[in-house]
C-alpha cells in the first residue's frame, strides 16, 4: 500500500529568527507540491513565530516531555506544544537517545504523550555503524520499536523515523537494497504491535538525504517519507528534496 509522502524537516540546534525567511520558499513549494506532506521542526523558541510566518505549512517540536507538566525544570510538555501552534513532535532521536541517555521506556512516554495532546509523533529508531558491522541492525531496531512504540499509535498519530546512526550527518547512506530490507522489518514488526494500523504508519528515512539521492531513496518499497537534518535547513536544499519525494510518488 502506498502511503502518503512526508517529508519532514529536523533544524536540531540550528536557527534564530532571521533563520524564519526559509520558511518563505519552503511553504511555497510545500503548496505547489499538494501531494506530499511537509513538515519543518525547528527550535522550542522558533515555533510560534514559525507558526505564524508560514500558517499553511505543519510545524513541529524536536522533543517533548513524557508528562503533561510538573517540576521538570528545562522541560517542555506536549499540550505546551499544541498551544505554541505545533502539529507534530520528534521523539527519541539518536542525539537524544545519546547525549540525554533517553531510554526505549522514556521515548515511549514521550510517544504517548503527544499523541494524547493531538499532537503526531515522529519516533526515531536506528542502529550504530558498530551494530551494523556486527550483522545486528535488524535486531537492534526491533527491540528499539518493542521498547519505543505506543500501542495507541495509529497511522494518523504515529510516524516512525529509520535513521542509521552512521548516516546521520556524514553523507553517507545505506544501499538502497539496506534500506528496503530494513523498511520491510519495520513494516512487519509495525504490524505485529499495532495489527492493522501498523501499515498505514509512515515509515521515513532519515540520515545525509540530499537533493541528489532524495528521489533515489523514497521510491524505495516501504519508505513512506524522509526525515531531513542539515538539507531542511534552506529552501534551495529542502524544496528539491520535497520535489524528490513528488517525483517518487508518481
Ligand atoms: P542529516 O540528519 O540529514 O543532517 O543527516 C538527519 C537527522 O538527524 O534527522
Amino acid at each position: 500500500m502506498a502511503l502518503r509522502k512526508l517529508v519532514a524537516g529536523n533544524w536540531k540546534m540550528n536557527g534564530t529568527l532571521a533563520a524564519l525567511a526559509e520558511l518563505d520558499g519552503i511553504a511555497a513549494a510545500a503548496a505547489e507540491n499538494g501531494g506530499v506532506d511537509v513538515a519543518i521542526c525547528p527550535p522550542f523558541t522558533l515555533i510560534a513565530p514559525a507558526v505564524a510566518r508560514a500558517p499553511s505549512l505543519a510545524i513541529g517540536a524536536q522533543d517533548c516531555h513524557g508528562q503533561a507538566k510538573g517540576a521538570h525544570t528545562g522541560c517542555i510538555s506536549a499540550p505546551m506544544l499544541v498551544e505554541t501552534g505545533a502539529k507534530l513532535a520528534i521523539v527519541g532521536h539518536s542525539e537524544r537517545r545519546a547525549d540525554q541517555h533517553e531510554t526505549d521506556a522514556e521515548v515511549r512516554a514521550k510517544a504517548s504523550a503527544a499523541i494524547a495532546a493531538g499532537l503526531v509523533a515522529i519516533v526515531c529508531v536506528g542502529e550504530t555503524e558498530a551494530q551494523r558491522d556486527a550483522g545486528e541492525a535488524e535486531a537492534v531496531v526491533a527491540s528499539q520499536l518493542d521498547g519505543s512504540i505506543p500501542g495507541e499509535g495509529t497511522g494518523v498519530s504515529l510516524v516512525v523515523a529509520y535513521e542509521p546512526v552512521w548516516a546521520i550527518g556524514t553523507g553517507r547512506t545505506p544501499s538502497t537494497g539496506d534500506v528496503a530490507a530494513m523498511h520491510a522489518a519495520i513494516r512487519a514488526k509495525l504490524t505485529a504491535l499495532l495489527g492493522a494500523e501498523g501499515a498505514k504508519v509512515r515509515i521515513l528515512y532519515g540520515g545525509s538525504v540530499k537533493p541528489d539521492n532524495a528521489k533515489e531513496l523514497l521510491a524505495v518499497a516501504d519508505v513512506d517519507g524522509a526525515l531531513v537534518g542539515g538539507a531542511s535547513l534552506t529552501a534551495a536544499q529542502f524544496v528539491p528534496i520535497i520535489e524528490g519525494a513528488v517525483a517518487a510518488s508518481a
